[in-house]
């Protein structure tokens, strides 16, 4: 579809067949907006139902001028799970968890990526590059071999979770370590690319990867029959996340398809939390964390980069911004896992400790329709499970007699 870039700061808007990251006015980030009266002459809730729940269902609605050039790995068409047991337990009408996990890298990345790829390959690119926590680097890795071109990882020091690490390694990526956070690592990144112009970037602020994010909200309104929730909660890092699944709210509305959006609720870790801050002492910027820590590495960021995007996310939603420590992160991951089978890493089982915290402390109402949003396969990070939830090997001989001894009164 036809499409502009617009700066989120200025307003300024310009058309430009290339990746631009930056408005040539102001220099603040950018978005891709579209002629939603034209768009209406080629959307309609019809329109959808022709093709399976995925990214590209919206297709009339991405940034795409040649669908030859699609690189697709399967990415969206995520379960929106009935959390009945959980819903028991926090004693509230509705709990759905959208979990982003079961994408084919198994994060919400790769929602982003399919767009942003298929557009480096409309313009011919050759490398990409991002910083990463591990879960971008690991779609972008995935991405790129299936283009079929290099891709470059910068990622901070200390661990990568090791499921992350393993897939940039088996995709082939070239991963370099940066001294310094993952912060240092997206200012590292940043220059590289103005360094070398033919390397695309495909951290957040590129705004072609918010654009495939989106769909994550117009799946929702999809699966619910375009019965909108009341509140969407989501963990919050570098802040993309949010900004994108506000904008397809946003844009379903503006096409008529939906009546109202929901409120957004994002989720920081509390010591890497600058987000969250800003909001609760009403300040209209952030002050940068500079050294962040959480076990939840995903989301361990003190500098968010869409932080604008996502400060407008929450105040025009009426929505709210919340830390969670993380022992309710560690204690989150269990109870889902537990009680509803679902295996989340912890930055995403940060959104269900909040919603257990926001119910505590008044700030959500047991009546409303809630979704958490999981964005990361349990899997991806291994060892804090074998750390968190420890429990002692049970050995026997293999006879009857010693599994009655072990198991004992448990059989009843
Ligand atoms: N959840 C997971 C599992 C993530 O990997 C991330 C971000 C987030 C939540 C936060 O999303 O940054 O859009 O606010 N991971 C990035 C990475 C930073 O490099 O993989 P956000």
């Amino acid at each position: 579809m036809d499409y502009f870039f617009k700066c989120i700061n200025c307003g300024f808007k310009f058309k430009s067949e290339k990746v631009e990251y930056y408005c040539p006015k102001c220099n603040d980030l950018l978005e891709i907006t579209y002629d939603i009266e034209e768009l209406k002459n080629f959307v309609s809730k019809d329109t959808f139902e022709k093709y399976p729940l995925s990214v590209w269902r919206y297709k009339e609605l991405l940034p795409i001028k040649d669908f030859s050039k699609v690189v697709s790995l399967g990415e969206g068409g995520t379960t929106l799970h009935e959390c009945k047991n959980l819903r028991e337990i926090f004693n509230i009408k509705s709990l759905l968890v959208k979990n982003e996990g079961e994408n084919p890298t198994g994060s919400f990345k790769d929602r982003g990526m399919t767009v942003a790829i298929s557009k480096a390959l409309e313009n011919k690119v050759k490398i990409v590059a991002c910083a990463s926590t591990g879960n971008t680097s690991a779609s972008l890795a995935a991405y790129a071999a299936k283009a079929n071109i290099k891709s470059i990882i910068l990622i901070p020091e200390g661990k990568v979770a090791l499921g992350k690490m393993v897939q940039a390694i088996i995709h082939g990526a070239k991963i370099i370590q940066i001294n310094g956070n993952f912060d240092d690592a997206l200012n590292s990144v940043k220059k590289l690319v103005e360094y070398y112009p033919q390397i695309c970037l495909l951290n957040s602020i590129n705004p072609f990867r918010i654009e495939g994010q989106k769909t994550l909200a117009m799946e929702i309104c999809n699966q619910l029959n375009y019965n909108v929730p009341d509140a969407v909660i989501l963990p919050v890092g570098n802040a993309g996340n949010i900004s994108a699944v506000w904008k397809g709210f946003n844009e379903f509305k503006e096409l008529g398809l939906i009546k109202n959006v929901p409120r957004m609720i994002g989720i920081q870790a509390e010591k890497a939390a600058p987000l969250a801050k800003a909001f609760k002492e009403g300040k209209n910027e952030i002050s940068i964390v500079n050294n962040p820590e959480t076990i939840a590495t995903a989301i361990k960021i003190g500098a968010p980069a869409s932080w604008k995007k996502a400060l407008k996310a929450v105040r025009n939603s009426n929505g709210l911004l919340e830390v969670v420590s993380d022992d309710e992160i560690i204690e989150a991951q269990k109870l889902l896992a537990r009680k509803e089978g679902i295996f989340v890493e912890p930055a995403s089982a940060a959104s269900i400790a909040g919603l257990k915290k926001l119910l505590e402390n008044g700030q959500l109402d047991k009546y409303e329709n809630i979704i958490c949003i999981t964005t990361g396969h349990g899997l991806k990070d291994p060892d804090v499970v074998l750390k968190t939830c420890i429990e002692p090997l049970i050995k026997v001989s293999p006879t009857i007699e010693e599994l009655k001894k072990v198991l004992g009164g448990d059989l009843n």
